[in-house]
């Protein structure tokens, strides 16, 4: 394919390059003038590992140019690649000035081009909407021509590391398309044909908010091997030593586990153990601020929850599940126990259910915990899914028993159903109205 990449940094000049080397032919666009220079003449714009070979034998093969002129540039592609940087304004929002220009400046050339339909692949990290919300109507202004019509979109987050770009380029951990339309996807995915890695097609917004994602779990991953570093240290242990035994739980540690957005932590171990531990850190005269919040965010999940049973204006509630996940009977420290007594206290109607949490099956310190705990549970308590949805105009899915997806069946026109835990992956239950807690 013929390729325009606009902007050429770190991301568009591997970009560049690495296409280049991929068979097609390749012309970089920036304002600065020298950029352009270098790149002519066959020598890399950054400093990075394997970029100087890749650069010179892309340009004297013909494969790899540059200009300043944004309509040349536009009027040759088949595809255009825009990677121009997004960095952050004074008060920490993205600066999408140079996004913009350059909409308008890709806009122009479309105007200009020959009418054929030319691909605009956005590559910038970039706030969830941008593209579709200010991109693409700036383009569509600016050429007078629609997307969908003479040009296709599509968002493809770029996942390569300073120091080691090129390497990543041709083996990321996968390619994310976020495409408009059929042919907007296929003509993508030609782009990176010869890439190593799986090609994954979603909305364009879920490709934008993928890449913030993962940029924000790492930073999370790096302050959170720091702060158990200087805990470790604090008790004469090697930071490093720990976090090698940790990640080598590849089931519970480092994998999809834990990682399904829904309701607060609860049971007998994580938030005894997260306080422990802060305690512990506290005592050693270390601040944590990452595992500091932890609890602090986890409480604000059941307020989340809380706000979204009272915005209902409805009075009578059911609660489907109490323990903190499905398949046990465990209560301690269930956070939709919390849920119920601050809507008991404010005199809400409850009905609530859980297979599990029979009075009469209750043993030992669970029954304690009820009778001492929650001794008006027991008055709320009622057999079956079917006798709380009855009985109720807010149904609250608190634990993901498969039990619970069936009585949906139960659902009328007047109840809202709001879901903690993501209980229909697919479609919905029909029901009056369905909120889910994040999603
Ligand atoms: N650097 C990374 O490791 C990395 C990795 C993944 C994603 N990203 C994202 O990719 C984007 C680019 O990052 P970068 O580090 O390459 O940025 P950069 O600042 O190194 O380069 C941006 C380039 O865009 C050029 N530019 C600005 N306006 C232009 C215009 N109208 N026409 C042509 N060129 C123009 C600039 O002159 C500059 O050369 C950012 O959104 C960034 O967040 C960066």
């Amino acid at each position: 394919m013929r390729i325009a990449v606009f902007g050429l940094g770190y991301v568009g000049s591997v970009t560049a390059a690495c296409l280049a080397k991929l068979g097609h032919h390749v012309t970089g666009v920036d304002v600065q003038p020298f950029k352009v220079e270098r790149l002519k003449a066959g020598l890399s714009v950054i400093i990075e590992k394997d970029i100087d070979a890749l650069v010179a034998e892309a340009a004297a093969a013909g494969r790899l140019s540059a200009t300043d002129d944004p309509f040349e540039a536009v009027a040759e592609a088949d595809a255009i690649l825009v990677c121009v940087g997004t960095p952050s304004g004074p008060d920490g929002s993205v600066d999408l000035t140079y996004i913009q220009r350059v909409a308008l400046q890709i806009g122009e050339g479309l105007g200009k081009a020959d009418g054929r339909r030319r691909l605009l692949m956005v590559r910038s990290t970039l706030p969830p909407g941008t593209t579709e919300k200010i991109i693409v109507p700036l383009v569509e202004r600016a050429s007078g021509g629609k997307a969908g019509g003479r040009f296709g979109v599509c968002y493809n987050p770029e996942f390569l590391r300073e120091g080691s770009a090129v390497e990543d380029f041709f083996a990321p951990p996968q390619t994310v398309l976020g495409a408009m339309d059929e042919w907007s996807f296929a003509r993508a995915a030609e782009v990176f044909e010869g890439v190593n890695a799986p090609v994954v097609r979603t909305k364009i917004a879920v490709a934008e908010m993928t890449k913030y994602t993962s940029n924000l779990y790492h930073a999370l991953k790096i302050c959170f091997a720091n702060e158990v570093g200087n805990l470790c240290r604090a008790h004469g242990l090697d930071g490093h030593e720990v976090m090698r035994l940790f990640a080598l739980d590849t089931k519970l540690n480092i994998s999809a586990a834990y990682l399904r957005p829904g309701f607060a932590f609860g049971g007998s171990c994580l938030p005894k153990d997260v306080r422990g531990a802060v305690r512990l850190a506290r005592a050693a005269g270390l601040r944590l601020p990452v595992l500091e919040a932890i609890i602090p965010s986890n409480e604000a999940q059941v307020r989340r929850a809380l706000a979204l049973i009272e915005g209902t204006r409805r009075r009578r509630i059911g609660i489907l599940g109490l323990s903190f996940k499905e398949g046990t009977d465990d209560l301690r420290e269930s956070p939709i126990i919390q849920v119920i007594e601050s809507l008991v206290g404010r005199g809400f109607t409850l009905r609530v259910h859980d297979e599990n949490v029979a009075l009469a099956r209750l043993v030992g310190a669970n029954r304690q915990y009820l009778e001492e705990e929650v001794p008006y549970l027991e008055s709320i308590l009622r057999p079956s899914p079917k006798d709380v949805i009855e009985d109720t105009e807010v149904v609250v899915i608190a634990n993901a028993s498969p039990r619970f997806r069936e009585a949906a069946a139960h659902f009328g026109p007047g109840h809202v159903v709001i879901d903690l835990v993501r209980l229909w992956p697919g479609a919905p239950p029909a029901c009056g109205e369905y909120i889910g807690i994040c999603w």
